[in-house]
């Protein structure tokens, strides 16, 4: 046997190995906090969690009993990457609802929202392509097409969403045109914010005018506390708009169950990037999430989490103003699970943090918030529908305490 002379029995340089686009990947921030979180006498204000003690276990446990005691061929079966039929008539029938009138075809089910997100950047962003997006913006969207070396371009985010009104000055300015322009029009995340129908009318003028297409993601949407639901983007120029649905918010995260409603010539493209990933989603988990949209267990589970949701909203608006000292402010979501809060500008939120964790209390930081790292200095998204009222009452009196600590040295 040979034996070469620069042979290794030493460790690896996987470095070396590794492809470029792994550079530009990080861990998120939030996972790295929640570690942090993990300690249960830490409130945390962290995550964008679901209250776990709401969650509609006996309906899950019928409708999997059921399943596997009538269709369990079907259920534990490998089945097609645009996802289990009955499902995406399901929800072309509620899409129509809100307006948005695909026909089944147009709907693809696929491994949660954030799937959607990743099956996007693998199917429109080269390495350097432009995405235009809010900054402040959803970060999970920023980490999936950091992995596809996507330039971010943004512009601000008011207390009413995405100034719509920058991007026809960004556009000209950076003479390239966007590969899409990514929004979240209902209960921003981190924003808290909703964007009004005049911006969602020139946002659709703008992308006709341009001719750009745009991802509208629409976690939150069922998820209203106040006011009427607006129109979706999607349902005022569906022949440009991939609108992104997902059971996360409103049944369980578990499942991993979201949907794409797009044209049908993108539906296919990403039926082929879908593939590759992971054939299909869970037929199980579609078949479950099936049988409880279906048998109205998700209505009712919707309005009882909205009327919860609300009312701990409620908590954490008045515990700020009780408990945070002047110089702060926050926006006021209509729905969702989150709000942004703004402090001093002599506070850091990202060295804050440490002072916030020894009075075991935990947000996100503002900053990681921005694909560029430029902003979010001085804020912070907390969420307010996991912790229970109680907690968020105290939670927030503890922030405010360590805010006047910080403010008073
Ligand atoms: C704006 C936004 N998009 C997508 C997702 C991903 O959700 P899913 O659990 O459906 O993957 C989230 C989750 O927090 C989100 O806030």
């Amino acid at each position: 046997m040979t034996v070469y002379a620069s042979s290794t029995t030493g460790p690896v340089n996987w470095e070396r190995f590794l492809a470029e686009r792994t550079h530009n990947m990080k861990s998120s921030a939030i996972r790295e906090l929640l570690k942090l979180t993990q300690d249960p006498s830490v409130i945390s204000f962290a995550g964008g969690l679901p209250a776990p003690e709401l969650f509609p276990v006996r309906e899950i446990e019928e409708a999997c009993n059921y399943l596997l005691r009538e269709e369990p061929k079907r259920a534990l079966q490998y089945s097609t990457t645009e996802g289990h039929p009955p499902l995406r008539e399901f929800l072309a029938d509620t899409m129509a609802k809100y307006g948005i009138r695909h026909s089944p075809a147009n709907i693809l089910i696929t491994t949660g929202s954030q799937q959607a997100l990743d099956l996007i950047g693998k199917t429109f962003i080269d390495p350097g392509a432009p995405i235009l997006t809010a900054a402040p913006t959803y970060l999970g969207a920023i980490q999936a097409w950091r992995a596809y070396q996507a330039r971010f371009i943004s512009v601000g985010l008011d207390d009413h969403g995405m100034c719509v009104d920058q991007i026809e000055d960004i556009i000209k300015k950076k003479k390239d045109t966007p590969r899409f322009i990514y929004v979240l029009p209902n209960f921003h995340n981190p924003g808290g914010t909703t964007l009004p129908e005049d911006r969602r009318r020139l946002l659709v003028q703008l992308a006709r005018q341009h001719d750009l297409i745009i991802v509208e993601d629409d976690p939150y949407g069922a998820l209203r506390y106040e006011g009427e639901d607006l129109t979706p983007i999607s349902a005022m120029a569906p022949e440009r708009t991939i609108y992104l649905g997902t059971f996360s918010k409103t049944l369980t995260p578990g499942l991993r169950i979201g949907w794409i409603v797009a044209p049908a010539e993108i539906v296919q493209r990403l039926v082929q990037a879908k593939q590759g990933a992971d054939l299909h989603s869970s037929t199980f988990d579609q078949m479950i999430a099936n049988d409880v949209a279906q048998r109205g267990i998700l209505k009712v589970h919707v309005r009882k989490i909205r009327k919860i949701y609300g009312e701990r909203r409620d908590t954490m608006l008045d515990s700020l103003a009780e408990f945070w000292p002047a110089g702060c402010s926050w926006t006021h979501p209509e729905g969702g699970l989150f709000l942004w809060a703004r402090v001093p500008e002599a506070i850091d939120t990202q060295t804050f943090f440490k002072r916030a964790i020894e009075k075991k209390v935990a947000y996100v930081p503002g900053i990681n918030f921005f694909p560029l790292g430029d902003g979010g200095n001085n804020a912070m998204r907390l969420n307010f529908s996991y912790s229970s009222s109680d907690v968020i009452v105290e939670g927030v009196r503890r922030l405010g305490l360590a805010l006047k600590e910080a403010l008073a040295e």
